[in-house]
């Protein structure tokens, strides 16, 4: 029997319900998110990560915020809806996932705006769940076409974490992997651990592991000695934010990883929705970076390992120059350098498919 797809986000009766990712890989735990507070928590805290995931929960946390409304009058309710989207966009800034989820709740509002109170409710969790099926959809294409650039490599690396805990379906370019794996039965997976966070050693490990992939979990700092021993064939990483030279950010660590791979000479690829592309930038420089909380650095997963007064730096995402990616997976296809000119088309090329 094949094994139960692994999700991280569900919608029941007007409240979201996500799988707690800070207690994985030791308890599968399911949160209930029943208000817009509770669903920008969530975001905030880490319950619910990666891109495309805090993307769904947040247009699932404006549907909870209109199905909770008391508004009597179209205006009261739309100004509350507001309300919501504009809390929901306080959460993270650097995945554009989140902002591109809550543009389009609030265009489904502007356009509904003629409705019922009721009618406007029911069109806007119909507005979220449809968001939520077509990135399922959407990973599935990214599935096919990243596994294609990886269908002769034996050692893959991957970095943070990108399957189904950080999306709606079966991931970005974990699900590449997976794809792959499914025809190439001497893949093996090296799994970077992630740090400070350590989305590869809770989530990645947890998830390749599921899927009965063949893996083995590495520190950070192990990377560079395994290609130099040609132990890596080609590196897969998910993205944040893609803008419009091909400028990636992604998870602190990515960077390195990028460079490190131009230097040996091996394969650096991003697989992402066009969700996550962001074409008004034109350079990665004006990305903003969130900072996190000292403590995830002094006290991973709450153990202490430097003195708590010791002065931290914690940004949680670095950017790639577009220069160092071998490729850019899309759900349309494969972009390569120049990518201001492959990544608008693939973008043009989606939109006239959403039509
Ligand atoms: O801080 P996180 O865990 O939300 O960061 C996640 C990442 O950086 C992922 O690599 C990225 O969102 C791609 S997820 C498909």
């Amino acid at each position: 029997m094949a094994a139960k797809k692994l999700r991280a986000v569900r919608w029941d009766k007007g409240v979201v319900y996500l799988l707690e990712q800070r207690v994985l890989p030791f308890q599968e735990k399911w949160v209930k998110c029943d208000t817009v507070e509770r669903v920008a928590k969530a975001i905030e805290e880490m319950t619910v990560r990666g891109a495309p995931a805090i993307g769904i929960t947040a247009a699932y946390g404006v549907a909870v915020g209109a199905m909770r409304s008391k508004a009597k009058t179209a205006t009261a309710f739309e100004k509350e809806v507001e309300k919501a989207i504009a809390r929901l966009r306080r959460t993270r800034p650097t995945a554009v996932n989140l902002f591109w989820a809550l543009d389009r709740m609030a265009e489904c509002l502007k356009a509904i705006s003629v409705l019922s109170v009721a009618e406007q409710k029911r069109a806007l969790v119909k507005e979220a769940l449809l968001i939520h099926a077509e990135d399922e959809a959407l990973c599935d294409r990214l599935g096919k076409h990243g596994s294609k650039l990886l269908a002769k490599a034996k050692n893959v690396l991957t970095h943070c974490n990108t399957g189904a805990l950080a999306t709606g379906g079966d991931g970005t370019a974990l699900a590449a992997i997976t794809h792959a794996a499914r025809k190439n039965k001497k893949l093996h997976v090296w799994v970077d651990e992630t740090r400070p966070y350590l989305q590869g050693a809770r989530l990645t490990a947890y998830e390749v592991a599921h899927a009965g992939i063949d893996f083995h979990l590495i520190t950070d700092n192990m990377a560079a000695s395994l290609m130099k021993k040609k132990m890596v064939d080609a590196i897969i990483v998910g993205a944040d934010r893609i803008v419009a030279n091909g400028d990636t950010a992604n998870k602190i660590g990515t960077y390195a990883l990028a460079v490190m791979a131009k230097a040996h000479g091996i394969p650096f690829y991003v697989s992402a929705p066009t969700t996550t592309l962001d074409l008004t930038k034109k350079n990665g420089d004006s990305i903003e970076i969130e900072q996190r909380n000292p403590k995830e650095v002094t006290h991973p997963q709450g153990v202490p390992i430097a003195k708590e007064s010791y002065p931290v730096y914690n940004p949680a995402f670095d950017v790639t120059p577009g220069s160092l990616i071998t490729a850019i997976v899309l759900e349309t296809g494969i972009c390569r350098a120049p990518y201001q000119k492959s990544l608008r088309s693939a973008l043009t090329a989606a939109q006239k498919e959403s039509k």
